[in-house]
Formats: structure tokens, sequence, C-alpha cells
């Protein structure tokens, strides 16, 4: 009897909107599974990439950064930069041959609660299709 894969997930979030997404989604109720293990940024703009990675070879299944709108990033522009950077973190990833589709990069706006769990839920899926992180199975001893 095999037990079924749950991935695991962390989710980098902006204080200001994905976070409050989040927050949202939980106080409104809504339904996503448990896979999500959440890290409060002030700004997607502030996530430095090495964590990304860090987290891919630490174990993780898949990463979700999570951010304003374009345009409405309470920094002005920090979720461009993320965008940028996550943009060239993908581009080494699929060089490398590690799966850059772990990565998900999404706006998520502070009055989206039905959004966050709907990208959770999505999230969960297509990593369960997709199976264990191979990067990390690779470090596993
Ligand atoms: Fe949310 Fe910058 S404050 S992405």
């Amino acid at each position: 009897m095999s037990e079924e894969f749950e991935p695991k997930i962390v989710g980098f979030l902006c204080n200001w909107c994905s976070y409050a997404g989040a927050d949202l989604a939980g106080t409104s109720r809504m339904q996503y599974p448990p896979n999500l293990r959440i890290i409060r940024l002030m700004c997607s703009g502030g996530l430095d990439p090495l964590y990304v990675y860090r987290a891919l070879i630490g174990g993780c299944d898949g990463v979700l950064i999570g951010g304003c709108h374009p345009g409405d990033c309470h920094y002005t522009n920090g979720n461009y930069k993320a965008r940028r950077r996550i943009a060239v973190l993908k581009t080494i990833l699929r060089e490398l041959g590690l799966g850059e589709d772990r990565v998900w990069l999404r706006w998520i706006s502070a009055s989206e609660g039905g959004r966050f769990a709907e990208t959770i839920r999505d999230m969960v899926a297509d990593l369960k299709e997709k199976g264990p992180n191979p990067l990390a199975l690779s470090w596993a001893i």
C-alpha cells in the first residue's frame, strides 16, 4: 500500500497583497490543500532567487512567489524586479534541466482570497502530476 504523494510547497508572499489574500482565504473559510508553508516578505522584490533555489534543493517540490499586481506594488516596482529575477532563475533552472515549472510567480491582491485558494489547488494538482522533485531526491541520501 503506497501513500499518495503530497507535495511540499514554500510560498514567499508579499505582506501587502498575497499574504493578505491568503489571510482573506483563511478568514473566509475557503478550502485549499494544506501543502503550503508561507514565508512573509514585505515585498516580492525583496526575494533573493537563491532562497528559491535553496528551497528546491532542500526538499521542496514547488515554490510559489506571490506579489501585488503590476502597478500595485507598495514599493513602486518591487514586483517588476521580482518578475525579472524569477525569469532569470527559471532560465538557469531550465538550462540545468531542473524543472523551472515548479516555480510559480503569481500576482494575487489582498481582495483575491478566492484566487489564492485556487492557485494553491492548481499548484498542488500540478505537482502531484509531476511527482516528487528530482532535484531534492538527488541530494537525499
Ligand atoms: Fe507587494 Fe511589492 S509590496 S509586490
